[in-house]
C-alpha cells in the first residue's frame, strides 16, 4: 500500500485555517482519498489535555521553556498515535497547525533559541515532514478582527499586535526559503476567493506520484 500524504495549514490567529481544513477535506474526499483531520496542539487524547494547559494554564505564568516542551510533548504524542499510524494506512492527514507554528510563535514570538528548537524538531519528528504546507497569510489586524468576533481571548491570543506581526514576518519568511514545500493564499479575500486558490494545489496534488 502506498504511504499517505501529510498536508498542514499554516498562519495567524483568525487567517482562515479552520475554515478551509474541513473544505479540503471533503474536495480530497471526492477524488477517492480516505482523510484524517486534525490539529495541533492536540489531536489525540492526551495532546488535547496538553493543548488545554497550553492555552488555559491557570494563575501561575508558564515559563516560555515549559511552553515549547509542551508543544514538541503535543507533537511527539500526536505524531506516535495518530499521525504516523494514518501515513502508514495510506489516509491523507490534514493538520490545522504543525511544525511552522513552533517556529513562529515559539521561536519569532517568544524569541526563544532557533538551535534548541531545531534539535526538538529533529527528535521529534525524525523522518515525518509535510508534503506540503499551506500558508494562510492575512494582515495582522484583519486575522485579529475576524477572531474577536469568537469572543473570549486564550493565553496566546492575548498577546500584542508586535508579536502577531513577528509571527507573520516569520511564516512569510519560511514560506519564500522553503518555496517547493510551502504554498501561500492570500487569506484577506473573500472565502470564495481563498478556494479559487485553494483549487490549483488540489490539482497539483493530483500530479503527485
Ligand atoms: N476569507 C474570509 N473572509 C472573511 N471571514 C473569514 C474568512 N475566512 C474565515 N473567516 C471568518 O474568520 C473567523 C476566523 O476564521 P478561522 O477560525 O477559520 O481562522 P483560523 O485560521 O482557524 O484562526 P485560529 O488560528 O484563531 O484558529 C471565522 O469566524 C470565519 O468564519
Ligand atoms: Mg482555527
Amino acid at each position: 500500500m502506498s504511504s499517505g500524504r501529510f498536508i498542514t495549514l499554516e498562519g495567524g490567529e483568525g487567517a482562515g485555517k479552520s475554515s478551509n481544513l474541513q473544505w479540503l477535506a471533503e474536495q480530497l474526499r471526492v477524488k477517492g482519498h480516505r482523510v484524517v483531520v486534525t490539529r495541533e496542539p492536540g489531536g489525540t487524547v492526551l495532546a488535547e489535555r496538553i493543548r488545554e494547559v497550553l492555552l488555559h494554564p491557570g494563575d501561575e505564568p508558564m515559563a516560555d521553556d515549559t511552553e515549547l516542551l509542551l508543544v514538541f510533548a503535543a507533537r511527539a504524542q500526536h505524531l506516535e498515535a495518530l499521525i504516523r499510524p494514518a501515513l502508514a494506512r495510506g489516509d491523507w492527514v490534514l493538520c490545522d497547525r504543525f511544525i511552522d507554528a513552533t517556529w513562529a510563535y515559539q521561536g519569532a514570538g517568544r524569541g526563544l533559541d532557533a538551535g534548541a528548537i531545531a534539535r526538538l524538531e529533529q527528535l521529534v519528528l525524525r523522518d515525518t515532514h509535510p508534503d506540503m504546507t499551506i500558508l494562510f497569510d492575512v494582515p495582522v489586524e484583519v486575522g485579529m478582527a475576524r477572531a474577536g468576533e469568537r469572543g473570549s481571548l486564550d493565553r496566546i491570543e492575548q498577546e500584542d499586535q508586535a508579536f502577531f506581526e513577528r509571527i507573520r514576518a516569520c511564516y512569510r519568511q519560511r514560506a519564500h526559503q522553503q518555496a517547493e514545500r510551502f504554498r501561500v493564499v492570500d487569506a484577506a479575500l473573500t472565502l470564495e476567493q481563498v478556494r479559487a486558490q485553494l483549487r490549483p494545489l488540489l490539482e497539483e496534488m493530483d500530479q503527485w506520484p
